[in-house]
């Protein structure tokens, strides 16, 4: 029986370790605050500002929500940066992404203070994280190593092989993976035999985005799999697919008409893998733990 790697039980014991760092701050001057920025109305972006500022008040930091219309420009949203990059009683800035087509990013992000950017965006900060120097981290990648960590998972030596290639994720997690001794391997759309490639890893990590398109021949009897992949299936020929060897998917989908699932199969990664995190419950709840973390860092660096 595979193990099912816990991502909420985790979370609690990382928000649990911050609670007493939270009230040494409260006591001596503030509580960490944490603004969150949401353009538009994503509905699954809504969902995870709501989510982080919920977990902020839990924990008593102080946090905002700021949101703007979907036609918001660059020039609107940096002028919000600039008065958040001033204001005293805020430690971190989050700007949920992805942002609106007309907005610059790399503008947005280069204009926050690298020093309260609690995502770990900021050039100056992905540089740190290259150089393995102190910063803050993307917090997806960050929660992931903290999941193996807690685990007892061996990350020196194993082959890593990650699936994706994003700025948020894939690349982080990537060289975080690195750092932390092992050999690593970087996949994407345009890789060759991509079951073969993924068949080496001890440790898959799947963050491209498709629902559950690691299946079984991508998964080496006995790896350990990390889904950070979340998806809203809607459609029922699809939702058959994915339960396959994973019955609950199709009672859930049956129930409210629609089903989450990660990037990873959920019912071979349960037969295959000798430890695998969930969806939901595996890697989003440490996301969460780890902009709680990094806000904590910010304030202890900047009250001293
Ligand atoms: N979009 C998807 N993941 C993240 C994240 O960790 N932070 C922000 N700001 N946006 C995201």
């Amino acid at each position: 029986m595979a193990r099912i790697l816990d991502g909420k039980a985790i979370q609690q014991q990382i928000l649990d370790e911050l609670k007493p760092r939270i009230a040494r701050l409260a006591a001596a001057r503030r509580p960490p605050g944490l603004v969150a920025v949401l353009v538009g109305d994503n509905p699954a972006s809504q969902l995870y500002v709501s989510s982080k500022v919920k977990t902020c008040r839990e924990l008593g930091m102080y946090s905002e929500e700021l949101r703007l219309p979907e036609s918001t420009s660059t020039e609107e949203l940096l002028r919000h940066i600039e008065e958040f990059n001033q204001r005293e009683d805020i430690d971190g800035i989050l700007v949920q992404m992805p942002l609106p087509r007309q907005i610059d990013s790399r503008r947005v992000l280069l204009a926050i203070r690298p020093d309260k950017d609690v995502d770990g965006f900021h050039p100056f900060n992905v540089g740190q994280l290259v150089a393995n120097a102190p910063a803050p981290r993307a917090c997806t990648p960050a929660g992931v190593m903290e999941l193996l960590r807690r685990s007892g998972i061996e990350v020196a030596g194993a082959e890593a092989v990650v699936v994706g290639r994003s700025d948020i994720v894939g690349k982080p997690m990537a060289l975080l993976l690195m750092h932390a001794h092992a050999t690593v391997t970087i996949c994407h759309s345009r890789t060759r035999d991509l079951p073969a490639v993924c068949r080496r890893a001890d440790i898959l990590i799947a963050a491209m985005g498709r629902p559950a398109f690691i299946t079984a021949e991508f998964i080496r009897p006995g790896a350990v799999v990390v889904d950070v992949g979340i998806n809203r299936i809607t459609d029922r020929a699809e939702a058959e697919r994915i339960a396959r060897g994973a019955p609950a998917k199709l009672a859930a989908f049956e129930k409210n008409g629609s089903v989450l699932v990660g990037d990873v199969h959920p019912g071979d990664v349960a037969t295959l893998a000798s430890a695998y995190t969930p969806v939901p419950g595996g890697v989003g709840p440490l996301t969460i733990a780890m902009l709680m973390a990094n806000t904590v860092e910010c304030a202890e660096k900047r009250l001293g």
